[in-house]
Order: C-alpha cells, then sequence, then structure tokens
C-alpha cells in the first residue's frame, strides 16, 4: 500500500532534478520508448534512483523517466512501465502516474500492443482507445482512498478525453495515417487469451484486448487527468487466424509500425 507520504517522497526526490515541470506524462509501450531518446535538453532518472519506485524486471530494461522538451511540449517519458503479470500490485503499476499528478501533471499519453478482437482490423492498425473494459478484480485504486487525487467513487465516462481523441484522429488525417478507433480490453496475463476468452471479448463490445494501460488510465482519471490512448494492433487476438500467437509477432509488427506510430505520437503533441 502506497501511502501519500512515499508518493511525494518519489515527487520531490523528481522536483528536485528539474528545471522545467513537465505537463505531460507519456507511458510508451511496444517498442516506442525510443521516442525518450529524442527528448532535447532530457533530465533522465533511473527508476531505481527514485524512492518507493518500482524496479523494472524485464532484463536489459533499466526503466528510466526522461523529462525534457519534444515537439515544444515539456514531457515525461517513462522508459519501460510495469504490469501486473510481472508481479507488482495494482497500485505499484500505477504508483507512477500518482508521482506524475504531484508533479503536476494533467494529462497523460499512453500507447500499448494489443490484439485484435475486430474481425475488421489489420495488424500494423494504430487504434486510438474511446474506452476500456476491465477483467481484474484488483483495482489499483482499491484501498483506503487518497482523497488528495479524486473521490472514492469517481467518473469513468471521459476516461479517454474526448477533445485528445479528436486531435489525433484530425493528425491521422494531416499526415495521412489511417487510425481505427475501439474499446480496449485488459486481460491480466501473461498467457495470451484463449479463443473462447476472445469470442466473450467480441461478444462484449471490444475491439481490441491486452495486458497494459487500464490500471494507469483509472488511476489518471481518478484524479481527473485527461488521457489520450493508443493501441498498435500487432496481431489478431486467438482463435481469429488459423494460426499460434507468439511474442516475437508482436515485436515485430510493433517494429514495422513504429515510425508512423512516432510521427503520430510528435504531431499530436505538436497541436496537444
Ligand atoms: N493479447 C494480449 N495482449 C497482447 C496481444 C494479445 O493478443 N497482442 C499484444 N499484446
Amino acid at each position: 500500500m502506497y501511502t501519500m507520504e512515499m508518493i511525494n517522497e518519489a515527487a520531490s526526490f523528481i522536483r528536485e532534478r528539474l528545471v522545467q515541470l513537465p505537463r505531460i506524462g507519456m507511458i510508451l509501450g511496444s517498442g516506442l520508448g525510443v521516442l525518450g531518446d529524442d527528448v532535447s535538453d532530457p533530465v533522465t532518472i533511473p527508476y531505481s534512483a527514485i524512492p518507493h519506485f518500482p524496479q523494472s524486471t524485464v532484463e536489459g530494461h533499466a526503466g528510466q523517466l526522461v523529462i525534457g522538451e519534444l515537439e515544444g511540449r515539456q514531457v515525461l517519458v517513462m522508459q519501460g512501465r510495469f504490469h501486473y503479470y510481472e508481479g507488482y500490485e495494482m497500485d505499484a503499476v500505477t504508483f507512477p502516474v500518482r508521482v506524475m499528478y504531484q508533479l503536476g501533471i494533467r494529462d497523460m499519453l499512453v500507447t500499448n500492443a494489443a490484439g485484435g478482437c475486430n474481425p475488421a482490423f489489420t495488424p500494423g492498425d494504430l487504434m486510438i482507445i474511446t474506452d476500456h473494459i476491465k477483467f481484474f478484480d484488483q483495482s489499483p485504486l482499491r484501498g483506503p482512498n487518497l482523497p488528495d487525487f479524486g473521490p472514492r467513487f469517481n467518473d469513468m465516462s471521459d476516461a479517454y478525453t474526448r477533445v485528445l481523441q479528436e486531435k489525433a484522429l484530425q493528425v491521422g488525417r494531416d499526415l495521412g495515417i489511417s487510425l481505427v478507433r475501439g474499446v480496449y480490453a485488459h486481460m491480466a496475463g501473461p498467457s495470451f487469451e484463449t479463443p473462447a476468452e476472445i469470442r466473450m471479448l467480441q461478444i462484449l463490445g471490444a475491439d481490441a484486448v491486452g495486458m497494459s494501460t487500464v490500471p494507469e488510465v483509472t488511476t489518471a482519471a481518478h484524479a481527473g487527468m485527461r488521457v489520450l490512448g493508443i493501441s498498435c494492433i500487432t496481431n489478431m487476438a486467438a482463435g481469429i487466424l488459423d494460426q499460434p500467437l507468439n511474442h516475437q509477432e508482436v515485436m515485430e509488427t510493433g517494429a514495422l509500425v513504429r515510425d508512423k506510430f512516432a510521427s503520430l505520437i510528435r504531431g499530436v503533441l505538436a497541436i496537444w
């Protein structure tokens, strides 16, 4: 259980190292963390140095914050994120979001790799997330409410901020990047879903499925933060095509569309 004190200690540690405070927090999945390398005048802080910050478990992924300017915006980029399937408690997965809020960040951009449940989708599609379905019973907000962030029972009707969705669609049109829109379902993983689970998700209205994002967005929405979420459809979800799923395919498709995805994000930042 993270207390207000722990969150504030982490935020103070970061703030002391900055000249300018970031305005937009970016949690970049699916290999997009490289965008952090393009931040100008960066202040880089390894997660291991920050009090109470969870540590990355993935080998070769140091895990660090990169804070500076990108497309004229002051951003905080998380290079490396935390997933529930790695063994973190939900409130550890979302600890960085609360630290961002205490730094004064009110806007968050989150990206991920996802499986396509909507048969009209094709691997390589970029999907603006319009809403989500959560399938974990442990909410990151479970436990005593921290009223500095938001109320006990918070509204989720506009968790994916409509004006930011519109901006992303506009950038897509301007840059000739075709975008789809849809509902993202969170499954705990780490196994990919079964074909029966995917048929269930389709019936329930999911267009894409993945193992991240929803905890962070739930926490951001609690604090009234504005959120833009974008999924890269890296594969068709289990059972849709007559072929097995593997992480290799997810990584390969992610790499193929990385430039397109990065252009979209830069474009959105420029008009944020
Ligand atoms: N399921 C869950 N998570 C994913 C998938 C998938 O098919 N593809 C990429 N992340």
